[in-house]
């Protein structure tokens, strides 16, 4: 496995990749790697030859006031883990390697990113639109793996990839969760005992409603209540939204006639967890 810290020694390691013929997949991550980044390392494998993993704390898509400098760090650990997963290269920049001035141009989603997650983190998705045009750029990669997790995320970045035409095939792998249905993140690392205890409250949030839809509720709205109950009734919780959306245009419907995207996001203390479950109507 390769390390590259330098966008000129990733755009080199790609030309090798090129001369002898194999295509490439990038998983951008931000580090601080767990079992469900490590699924995204395993999909690539089957969609292309040589496996690149991005490793870079992005500041450009933390607010002021977010978690930019306590986010969790372990490059040594991360690359232990690579090896065994056989990722081929770790591109890791440092924050000065890709942005050595300061950003004039941005990415924009015509209102797409206001809503859900972009509602509360303004700026959020401008700054992910960026680096991944930029890893885009620099790797130029056939394929790249995002996760289901982020799914505001996955929406985004298939239509940067269609309205800019990068030529990159976009993956979006499924979540997973621990034994007891918290969705993997590298922020539940923040969370007290208390509120790890209380963190599966989401997943249980998801059920509530997915289970209402199959038994025959089709109004959005009571759908949101529901998911709103559930995390009410946890103490430690705090919601900061819960939304019954069109996962074709993240807005509400006025019936769940099609599939749809259940949305959360929810702050223990100060951590602030996502979590979200698509529901096709038709096939429950
Ligand atoms: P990060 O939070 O490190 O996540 C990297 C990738 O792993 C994302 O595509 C995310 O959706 C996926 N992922 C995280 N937790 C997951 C889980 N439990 N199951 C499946 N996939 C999961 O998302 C980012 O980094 C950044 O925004 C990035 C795309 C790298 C741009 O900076």
């Amino acid at each position: 496995m390769d390390l590259v810290t330098t966008i000129a020694g990733a755009r080199a390691r790609r030309k090798a990749d090129r001369a002898a013929g194999r295509s490439v997949v990038l998983v951008p991550t931000m580090g601080f790697l767990h079992e469900g980044h490590l699924s995204l390392v395993r999909r690539a494998h089957e969609l292309a030859a040589s496996v690149w993993v991005s490793i870079f704390v992005n500041p450009a898509q933390f607010g002021p006031g977010e978690d930019l400098d306590r986010y969790p760090r372990d490059l040594e650990r991360d690359l232990r883990l690579l090896e065994e997963e056989r990722a081929d290269v770790v591109f890791a920049p440092s924050a000065e390697e890709m942005y050595p001035s300061p950003q004039k141009v941005t990415i924009g989603y015509s209102g797409l990113e206001d809503v859900l997650c972009g509602a509360s983190r303004p700026g959020h998705f401008a700054g992910v639109g960026l680096v991944v045009s930029k890893l885009f750029n620099i790797v130029e990669p056939d394929a790249a793996v995002f996760g289901q997790k982020d799914a505001q995320q996955a929406f985004l970045i298939r239509r940067l990839v269609e309205d800019l035409s990068f030529p990159v095939r976009i993956d979006v792998a499924p979540i997973v969760r621990e034994a007891d249905g918290l969705a993997m993140s590298s922020r539940n690392t923040y969370l007290s005992d208390d509120e790890r205890r209380a963190a599966p409250v989401l997943y249980r949030a998801l059920l509530a409603a997915r289970d209402a839809i199959r038994q025959g509720e089709r109004d959005p709205r009571a759908v949101e209540e529901i998911l709103r109950q559930v995390i009410t009734r946890e103490p430690l919780a705090n919601l900061e939204y819960a939304a019954c959306v069109g996962q074709e245009d993240l807005q509400p419907p006025t019936r769940i006639d099609r599939p749809v995207l259940l949305a959360l996001a929810v702050r223990l203390g100060t951590t602030r967890l996502i979590d979200n479950m698509t529901i096709n109507p038709e096939e429950i």
